[in-house]
């Protein structure tokens, strides 16, 4: 039985239908209702739906065998797990973001209003930038329009966001995707069917 933690979401959903098509179906997933845990005896799978930011804590903790986390949250989090495959689905970007008019004064230490702080903190120590972060929860765009930042470092995928609150992305960090991951020890156990799914997933993903 392998143990999948897919995050919950739209995102999950799709990677769900890349699982099902690489032979790991289990059809109860679709029913909608408030469950969490759905098992397939016949396939051999068992799925979880765990928030996004979680999936790579089951899997590091090896509640999970594999899971599907972004790339945002493995080089947030750095988690103690292999990265199998990417995806090529959940396409987004780590950006700076501030108002349009933003100017850096770099006399001054630059507030960074994040999700992110380990992510903001290596990049600005990369640009050797005094920085203060701000650690926020979610909705992050409002921080630099209420004057709490100065910056924002934040995901963006269509852009719609930072257009609707008059802000513009300023630089981008890295652009993100969602990666197939394993824990270290399913994955010397139970080598076989980790790797046939990472080969199937892969010819999915292309
Ligand atoms: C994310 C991100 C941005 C938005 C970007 O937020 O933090 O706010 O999506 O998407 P866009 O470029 O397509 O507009 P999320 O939906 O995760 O909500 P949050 O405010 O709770 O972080």
């Amino acid at each position: 039985m392998l143990n999948v933690a897919l995050p919950k979401g739209r995102l999950g959903e799709k990677v769900y239908d890349m699982f099902e098509r690489a032979g790991k179906g289990c059809p109860s997933i679709k029913e909608n209702n408030r469950k969490l845990i759905f098992e397939s005896a016949e396939n051999g799978v068992r799925y979880f739906w765990v928030k996004p930011s979680d999936v790579a804590i089951y899997v590091e903790r090896g509640a999970a065998d594999v899971g599907v986390a972004g790339k945002d949250i493995l080089l947030e989090y750095k988690p103690d797990i292999y990265e199998l495959l990417d995806l090529g689905v959940g396409k987004c970007r780590m950006c700076v973001a501030g108002k349009k008019d933003f100017y850096d004064d770099r006399e001054r230490v630059l507030r960074v209003a994040t999700k992110f702080p380990h992510v903001a903190r290596e990049f600005y120590a990369g640009q050797s930038r005094d920085i203060d972060i701000i650690k926020l929860n979610g909705s992050i765009e409002i921080a630099p329009i209420l004057g709490l930042s100065d910056v924002i470092v934040d995901i963006v995928e269509t852009g719609t966001t930072l257009l609707e609150n008059d802000l513009a992305p300023l630089e981008t960090i890295f652009p993100i995707s969602a990666r197939l991951i394993a824990n270290k020890v399913s994955f010397k156990f139970k080598h076989a069917e980790i790797t046939e799914l990472q080969e199937k997933l892969e010819q999915i993903a292309k």
